[in-house]
């Protein structure tokens, strides 16, 4: 028996100091000491020992018990030591280090200018409203005084989705809809994406931006229309800006002008941007065409009103000084980022 017991501390000291891992360690314990462990098996046979004999091998028993409770404990201490500076090892970190840069974005320029126009028109009681950007060929023409045979047309063609649905070329669309939905007083802007098929160029984007604005009201006159959109400027781009308007046509609008600010790179001298003219056309404005007013239920004799199509590529380019559109669109970052 002593020599079983012997060779039980042997054994589980050999196999202890090779276990990896704490389930082996755990098997081992349980291999041992467990209640139908070797050691335990070896206890039960006491009984058939004589007298003398039993307190000696009891002692020794429980000496061998000891010793490889300890074996087990040191072995789990160490394990679990070397685990963590295992962990510590991998996952050591150098404060020291520089931090990875993370490139924190910034608002499109055109998304800055539409921020500051749509502040400006909200402080004159102005509401803002959407229109869609696939609209009826009646809504973008024909309720505006242009029916498919108007040669004003010409400078609109667009993206055709059937013969009746087109890409809107216009957001003057949405005062068609306004007008619809809504009876007067109405003093709404519309921002958003138009489409016509233009060539690209430094001025020129099939894709672009405006912002519409109509007003109706009884007494409402061109002293309004100019004062709002020189007031309008004037927020923008600074108290010094000059403005002029100039007699134009559109269908819609009766009489029509069209708005210009002074050139911001000669100051109205004449230059390449502003081909000689010393200003930049800005928008399109005017007073609303009678039979618009009356096609769509309001009494022209009562109600009057002025509207206005303003170019957000144009005022942002005045309002930044850049001198090619196609920026707008190129996602380059190093333009982009210069917008904060
Ligand atoms: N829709 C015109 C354009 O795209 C701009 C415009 C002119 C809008 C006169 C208006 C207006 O509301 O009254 O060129």
């Amino acid at each position: 028996m002593k020599n079983a017991l012997e060779q039980i501390r042997r054994e589980a000291g050999e196999l202890l100091s090779a276990a990896a891992d704490a389930k082996t360690v755990e098997e081992l314990r349980i291999r041992y000491l467990g209640k139908k462990g070797e050691l335990t098996g070896i206890l039960k046979q006491m009984g058939s020992l004589s007298a003398e004999e039993r307190p000696v091998m009891g002692q020794l028993a429980n000496q061998v018990r000891e010793a490889i409770e300890t074996m087990l404990t040191e072995k789990t201490d160490a394990l679990r030591a070397s685990a963590l500076a295992e962990k510590l090892q991998s996952e050591r970190l150098d404060v020291t280090m520089p931090g990875k840069v993370r490139p924190v974005g910034s608002r499109h320029p055109l998304n800055v200018v539409l921020e500051e126009a749509k502040e400006i028109f909200y402080g004159m009681g102005f509401t803002a409203v959407e229109g869609p950007e696939v609209e009826y060929d009646h809504y973008c023409f024909e309720a505006l005084n242009m029916p498919k045979t108007h040669p004003a047309r010409d400078t609109q063609d667009t993206f055709y989705i059937t013969d009746d649905i087109v890409l809107r070329t216009q957001t003057s669309s949405v005062q068609v809809r306004t007008m619809e939905k809504q009876k007067p007083p109405i003093r709404i802007i519309s921002p958003g994406r138009v489409y016509r098929s233009d060539q690209v160029d430094a001025t020129h984007s099939p894709l672009f931006h405006q912002i519409e604005g109509l007003v109706v009201d009884k007494g409402v006159t061109m002293g309004d229309l100019k004062g709002i959109l020189e007031t309008f400027a004037k927020r923008l781009f600074g108290e010094d800006a000059k403005v002029r308007f100039r007699p134009h046509h559109f269908p819609y609008t009766e009489p029509s002008a069209e708005m210009d600010t002074m050139c911001y790179e000669c100051h109205g001298e004449g230059c390449r941007l502003c081909k000689g003219e010393g200003y930049i056309e800005l928008l399109g404005c005017g007073m609303v065409h009678p039979k618009v007013l009356s096609d769509l239920g309001i009494d022209p004799e009562v109600y009057s009103g002025y509207a206005f199509g303003i170019g957000l590529e144009r005022i942002a380019m005045r309002r930044f000084g850049i001198g090619d559109m196609r920026l707008f669109y190129e996602n380059d970052m190093r333009f982009l980022g210069q917008f904060l």
